[in-house]
């Protein structure tokens, strides 16, 4: 009886831990990259924009993440590091990819 409330615990932990990432890549989102990743201003691709998003994921994860932590200039325009926060974790600046990413596929 105790070991199955303390596996169901342990599950509600995990679940949760999940959804705080998700929540944490859409507030990173919203707070830094939305100004242009939301509209396509300067060149960004935009999010939902599977076309724009296509190649840039063929990239693989890790490209991705390093461009936004160090700053990218692609052929559409400058990708500032960390959209310009300086102040954002490495970590809530990879759960912002990660989302933009699971919004655009
Ligand atoms: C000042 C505008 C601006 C802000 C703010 C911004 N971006 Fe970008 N981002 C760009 C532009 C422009 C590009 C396209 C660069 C290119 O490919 O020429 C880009 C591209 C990217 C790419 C694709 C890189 C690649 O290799 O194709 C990722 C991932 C990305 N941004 C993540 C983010 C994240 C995460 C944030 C918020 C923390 C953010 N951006 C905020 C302008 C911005």
């Amino acid at each position: 009886m105790m070991k199955k409330l303390m596996i169901a615990a342990s599950a509600l932990m995990v679940f949760g831990a999940v959804n705080v990432q998700a929540n944490e890549g859409e507030n990173t989102y919203k707070a830094a990259c939305f100004a242009c990743h939301g509209t396509g201003a300067a060149g960004a691709p935009k999010l939902g924009d599977k076309a724009a998003w296509k190649p840039r994921i063929a990239q693989g994860l890790a490209t991705l993440d390093e461009h936004a932590l160090k700053g990218y200039k692609g052929k559409t325009g400058f990708m500032p590091a960390k959209g310009g926060r300086a102040d954002l974790s490495d970590a809530a600046v990879k759960a912002g990819v990660q989302y933009m990413v699971d919004q655009s596929k």
